[in-house]
């Protein structure tokens, strides 16, 4: 898997994919998520492409105090393949390059095998909660 920042050329494959990994919820819109993020930090978005098509995708962000994690996908005909835990190092390295001294993420309490994931990478539970507040209706 080869990974790299996201390209325009990738963004509908990239979309698609969401959409497989049941990450496309109706109060987000995945083209605006993407557009927002192409404006912050755009290195930060990665892909994961096998033989020229789009397998994997993580998007990173770092405020100067905690990195942050969101959209991590691997195509469900691709998973148990390592290509999730090779997309988490890539955008750790980067967000350590940053100097980002902590990475938070939320999984919904419910995606066990997703926190079990996370925890063959190192995540703990920081026992927090998670609390929201929209400031733009995306649906
Ligand atoms: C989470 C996700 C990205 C993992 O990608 P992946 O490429 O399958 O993960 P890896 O192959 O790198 O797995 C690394 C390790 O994590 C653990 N792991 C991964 N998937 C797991 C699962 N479904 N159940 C239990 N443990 C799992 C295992 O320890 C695995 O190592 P092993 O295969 O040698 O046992 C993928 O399942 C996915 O895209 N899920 C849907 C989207 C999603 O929910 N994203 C997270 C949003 S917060």
């Amino acid at each position: 898997m080869e990974i790299k920042a996201l390209e325009d050329r990738y963004i509908d494959e990239v979309v698609e994919l969401w959409r497989e990994c049941g990450l496309v919820v109706p109060h987000n819109d995945p083209v605006k998520d993407i557009e927002r993020k192409l404006k912050v930090d755009p290195e930060l978005f990665l892909v994961g492409v096998v033989g020229g098509a789009v397998v994997g995708t993580v998007m990173g962000g770092y405020e100067g105090h905690r990195g942050w994690i969101n959209y991590l996908a691997v195509k469900p005909s691709q998973q148990r393949k390592g290509y999730g835990q090779g997309m988490m190092r890539a955008v750790e390295t980067l967000l350590r390059q940053k100097g980002c001294p902590k990475i938070n993420l939320q999984v919904r309490s419910a995606n066990k095998a997703v926190i079990e994931f996370y925890s063959s990478l190192g995540y703990g539970n920081d026992d927090v909660v998670s609390l929201g507040k929209r400031l733009e209706d995306d649906s």
